[in-house]
């Protein structure tokens, strides 16, 4: 029988073996050093020939828990959990086997980090960033026959604006010009999209937004299909920017309630959407799921169990001074840079995570000077509604 993801979630990667009794979660391994029964089988466990743990670098069983966890919700082969999202992205890109003189296509609305690292750190190295609209496949096509990239990538659904990536028809295009496909999944997670199923080649998640889900945690992960275990694990070995125990125990804990807690983003996400469409004083509301999104078809076809638990709007008084006591006035949404926690959370992109671009560009990616992004929390949305009315009560 076939389990759904609740359930899997709930179940994945719980240890099997211990002794003399067989816990029921994953101990916290604080181990760096491990011995094994005899020194060829430890020789061989650092070669992984044998499972276990030899040196926590290697890999321990606690992170392997929650990595095991991940390949069964995201129908991957392997996975390697990593010390920050941002870690992640790097560790992805290093497994496409890029190199000085290659081209890499990414997104032109990545997240701002994954945007800087390759535009800086990996253009140093002598890599050509190419920045494309991955949201209009015409533009992907062009820049793939004409650059010839190693690899892309790209978000299924973009930060702020919530614009959406046609996973399935970017990979066929990937694949058909030799490229591999990167997929950052964090916005969307494996309750409402699994890249693998739509041809993605490599998949990451930053463990610190949904997957994670309670702000106190921060972590990411790259998974890939089985044959690339091997590639995988040597770079994290080499790299080292592996997760922490304490750390993949609380993403574990975390992963437990995924679905619950994403069924209830979706939910309150969509009823806030609705009800500030609705309102005088908002001049657009960004979600997939609302009719007046122009790729609400996409969104109803790409993604299952829902829209996702993000919302942008536009202010109608959109000056900062208004957004600023707009957002000091919120009570229970918390003003934070960050998203995906069970705790509705507000940011301000142009002060935030856009402001380093400069007024003409922030425009131009259509990111105005009312625009704020929340993350709906799995608070009641009668709540979450009413914190937002009386803020907007007192700009108006
Ligand atoms: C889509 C996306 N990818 C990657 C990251 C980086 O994750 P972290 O902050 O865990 O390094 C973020 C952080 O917000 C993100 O939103």
């Amino acid at each position: 029988m076939s389990r759904t993801m609740f359930t899997t979630a709930v179940h994945a990667g719980r240890p099997e073996t211990g002794t003399p009794s067989i816990p029921s979660v994953p101990s916290i391994d604080l181990a760096v050093s491990y011995r094994a029964s005899d020194a060829a089988t430890l020789h061989a466990m650092l070669a992984g020939e044998e499972p276990g743990a030899a040196y926590s670098r290697y890999g321990s069983p606690t992170l392997e828990a929650f990595e095991q966890a991940m390949i069964v919700l995201e129908g991957a082969g392997t996975a390697r959990a990593c010390a920050s999202g941002m870690a992640a992205v790097q560790l992805a890109l290093l497994l496409t086997g890029i190199k000085a003189g290659d081209t890499l296509l990414a997104a032109q609305d990545c997240y701002g980090a994954t945007f800087a690292v390759i535009d800086t750190v990996f253009r140093h190295l002598g890599i050509q960033p190419i920045f494309v609209d991955a949201t209009d496949l015409a533009v992907v096509q062009d820049a793939l026959v004409t650059f010839r990239p190693r690899a892309l990538l790209v978000e299924p659904m973009s930060n702020p604006l919530l614009r959406l990536c046609d996973i399935a028809a970017t990979a066929d295009l990937a694949h058909t010009h030799d490229a591999q496909l990167i997929v950052d999944a964090t916005f969307t997670t494996p309750y409402l999209l699994r890249p693998f199923e739509q041809g993605a080649d490599i998949v990451i998640h930053s463990v610190s937004k949904y997957i994670g889900g309670h702000d106190d945690v921060l972590g990411g992960i790259v998974l890939a299909r089985v044959e690339r275990a091997e590639d995988l694990r040597n770079l994290i070995i080499l790299t080292g920017g592996l997760l922490g125990p304490q750390a993949a125990y609380l993403a574990m804990r975390g992963l437990r309630t995924l679905p619950l807690r994403m069924r209830e983003h979706c939910r309150n996400a969509a009823s806030v959407a609705a009800w500030l469409e609705q309102q005088p004083g908002i001049a657009r509301v960004f979600y997939p799921g609302l009719p007046s999104h122009p790729q609400h078809k996409l969104a109803t076809r790409a993604l299952s169990n829902g829209y996702g638990g993000m919302v942008a709007f536009e202010l109608s008084q959109a000056s900062e001074t208004a957004v600023l006591r707009f957002l000091d006035a919120l009570q229970l949404c918390l003003p934070v840079t960050t998203l995906g926690g069970i705790a509705s959370q507000i940011l301000y992109p142009a002060c935030s995570s856009h402001r380093t671009l400069p007024p003409e560009r922030r425009r131009e990616l259509g990111i105005g000077d009312g625009l704020l992004r929340l993350s709906v929390g799995i608070e009641d949305p009668a709540d979450i509604q009413s914190d937002l009315e009386t803020a907007l009560t007192v700009i108006r």
